[in-house]
């Protein structure tokens, strides 16, 4: 059972959905925060950010689990958002799955009328940094010893960007009816 279990870890889900989360979420999130960040967030954190208004937060969903593999979190003001946090669950590391989340969640910031996304990564993150890059982000400054490692030391952080295009609508509540 547990060869079948690591087995079927490392195949790809036939189903992947990406959807939106809630404050019920907060748990689960803090648990894979925690198997990420040497700094984890409480449940208490993620459920003050899953109620805020400008958050925009989504989970990634693999086959039937009704609990997140993975999630996204960026706080939007004006036409700027912030991705505050992206991480997969350990198991669902490795497989490309953060680009169709990611994907996702860049597609949902310009619907909303997002123009500018920001983030912050450690300098020698590399699979977060080739995640970014992937989807368009572009070095715009460099924070020397910005973050503090588990084992003391610090770190650099990169700050990206990525301009967004204006979402293309199918429908357009405000056109004129023929
Ligand atoms: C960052 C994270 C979300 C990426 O998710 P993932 O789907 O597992 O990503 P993958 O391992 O499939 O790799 C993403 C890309 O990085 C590349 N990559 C993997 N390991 C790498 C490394 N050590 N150095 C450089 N590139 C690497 C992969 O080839 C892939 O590139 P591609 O899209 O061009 O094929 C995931 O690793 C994670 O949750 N990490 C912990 C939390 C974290 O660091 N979050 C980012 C904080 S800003």
């Amino acid at each position: 059972v547990t060869w079948l279990r690591v087995l079927s870890s490392r195949l790809p889900a036939r189903r992947v959905r990406v959807g939106s989360l809630g404050p019920h979420d907060a748990r689960r999130l803090s648990d894979i925060h925690g198997s990420a960040f040497a700094r984890p967030w409480g449940t208490d954190e993620f459920e003050a950010f899953l109620t805020e208004r400008n958050i925009v937060a989504q989970g990634l969903f693999l086959g039937r689990a009704r609990e997140p593999d993975g999630f996204v979190v960026s706080r939007r003001v004006l036409d700027e958002a912030e991705i505050l946090s992206v991480a997969l669950a350990r198991t669902a590391r490795g497989r490309g799955y953060s680009r169709i989340l990611l994907a996702h969640h860049l597609d949902s910031l310009a619907e909303i009328g997002v123009a500018h996304v920001h983030l912050e990564v450690e300098e020698g993150n590399g699979p977060a940094i080739a995640l970014y890059r992937g989807h368009g982000f572009v070095e715009s400054g460099r924070r020397p010893d910005y973050y503090l490692r588990p084992n003391g030391t610090r770190a650099a952080a990169l700050s990206m960007t990525r301009h967004l295009a204006p979402a293309i609508r199918a429908w357009q509540p405000d056109a004129a009816l023929p």
